[in-house]
């Protein structure tokens, strides 16, 4: 992932430089990591770990501030729909809501979370190549703005749902521009052989075959090429060919009025600036600025990354052999992210520490599984039992990718804002974990038992 330790170079940010590139983060007088105004001990003291933390003064301005870029750049008309994959709890999307922005869901438990925190549906885009008949068939009745369509056989569907209910359906065609956005491949989705979005080739066909159905109004075309991009150059490259083909349908007689440009601006996992906004909503002017269009974007790891932190605490340190472990009560069921694309998190200590020599140590989880690691030789001042850490930019695909492996419970999590903060999840107990199962009484049955 561009994200990882080849970026720096060998040589790593320390705690300090991460703090300093993150203006939400700051030590107070005693050594204490604040979150805003907020001591991330205090809530660890009374939430336990591990425990996510999200700064919601952090996320307003971010998302103020790519919307000063976009105006700046003369794109005052382009609309922000969060995409709410990225970190789907209600209290970040009624965040969200009240900033003004519209979101991007890609299934109709997404779309269900954003109604129920007050995203109204005509603000809500549906993405995602596999929608079924039910998806749409509640996006259509919930009167959704604008469906991205993936694909012929999900045109007709949703022609279909649309007759059914007596609506009729804004749509863009979700174009697949064959753009190698340099990101991890995992998380690539603009090349030909991905399989999202409408080939290249076929895009025309497919916009005019649109037209013809009923219940269907074509308006523009969508294109999303990748997560954690880290330069503007892909960007470049897919909206220019985007803009082509706005023309090229525009002077076959279509009407094309809206442009979807999708998410994926990154964000520096490190102590480096990433990609300017200034210079992303330029990109967007020049390739897309003078065609009248209706632009929307939807970011998701760019307004709620760097906002988040995973607060874990040390539950013992060991040395096998010639390496030294640190063990945390977090493992990659909380912040799967570092297992699943060897991706690179600042880890600091939340506390004062003793102040002695930084010591490189793989900090672990306690998983059944050696890819429960969060980081190989990192440096870090020795810590002992129950020392508090905070992993760094975990507002983004962390609480969403969780999962309760190994039977360890969700983890709690709390909102910062200003100088106040509140729970937003209380952990899982650990009953809960069970609660939905039900065992078929025949297993205890007398003829069975002993089997
Ligand atoms: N729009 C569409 C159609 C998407 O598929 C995505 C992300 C976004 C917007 C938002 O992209 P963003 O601005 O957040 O980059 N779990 C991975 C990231 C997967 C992204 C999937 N699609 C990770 O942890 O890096």
């Amino acid at each position: 992932m561009a994200d990882d330790e080849s970026l720096f170079g060998g040589v790593e940010p320390d705690a300090a430089a991460l703090i300093a590139a993150r203006p939400h983060l700051s030590r107070d007088a005693d050594g204490g990591l604040m979150l805003e105004g907020v001591a991330l001990a205090s809530i660890a003291r009374d939430l336990g770990t591990p425990c996510w933390v999200y700064g919601a003064g952090t996320i307003r301005r971010r998302l103020a501030e790519m919307r000063e870029a976009l105006d700046a750049a003369g794109l005052a008309h382009a609309h922000i729909h969060y995409a709410v994959k990225a970190n789907d709890h209600l209290a970040i999307l009624a965040l969200m809501a009240a900033a003004g922005a519209g979101a991007d869901v890609v299934s109709a438990g997404e779309l269900g979370r954003a109604l129920q925190a007050g995203i109204p549906a005509g603000r809500i885009v549906f993405s995602g190549v596999g929608k079924t008949l039910a998806d749409l068939a509640q996006a259509v009745t919930a009167g959704i703005g604008q469906v991205n369509v993936e694909s012929r056989e999900e045109l007709a569907m949703l022609s279909a749902v649309a007759e059914a209910a007596g609506r009729a359906v804004d749509l863009v065609i979700r174009v697949n521009p064959d753009v190698d956005a340099e990101t991890h491949a995992k998380i690539t989705t603009g090349k030909a052989e991905n399989k999202f979005g409408i080939a290249w080739d076929d895009a025309e066909a497919v916009y005019a075959y649109a037209a013809t159905l009923p219940g269907l109004r074509p308006r523009g075309l969508a294109v999303h090429i990748g997560s954690q991009i880290l330069s503007l150059a892909p960007f470049r490259e897919a909206y220019g060919r985007v803009a082509d083909l706005v023309r090229r349908l525009r002077a076959s007689g279509h009407e094309v009025s809206r442009v979807d440009c999708g998410g994926g601006i990154g964000i520096p996992y490190g102590a480096g600036a990433g990609p300017s906004l200034t210079g992303f909503a330029g990109v967007l002017a020049d390739t897309l600025g003078d065609l009248g269009l209706d632009l929307m974007l939807e970011p998701g790891r760019w307004l709620v990354g760097p906002a988040g932190v995973l607060l874990a605490s040390v539950v013992l340190s060991k040395q096998t052999g010639e390496r030294r472990f640190l063990v945390l009560d977090a493992a990659m069921n909380d912040l799967v992210r570092p297992a699943m694309y060897d991706a690179w998190h600042g880890i600091v200590p939340a506390e004062a520490t003793t102040g002695e020599p930084q010591k490189p140590v793989d900090i672990v989880g306690p998983v059944c599984e050696t890819g429960d690691t969060f980081a190989r030789d990192r440096l870090l001042p020795a810590l002992g039992p129950q020392a508090l850490v905070a992993i760094l930019d975990g507002g983004a695909y962390g609480a969403v990718m969780s999962s309760t492996y190994n039977a360890r419970p969700l983890a709690a999590a709390a909102l910062v804002d200003g100088n106040r903060w509140a729970v937003i999840s209380p952990r899982q107990e650990i009953a809960d974990l069970w609660s939905r199962e039900r065992v078929p009484a025949w297993l205890s049955d007398a003829a069975f038992a002993g089997a």
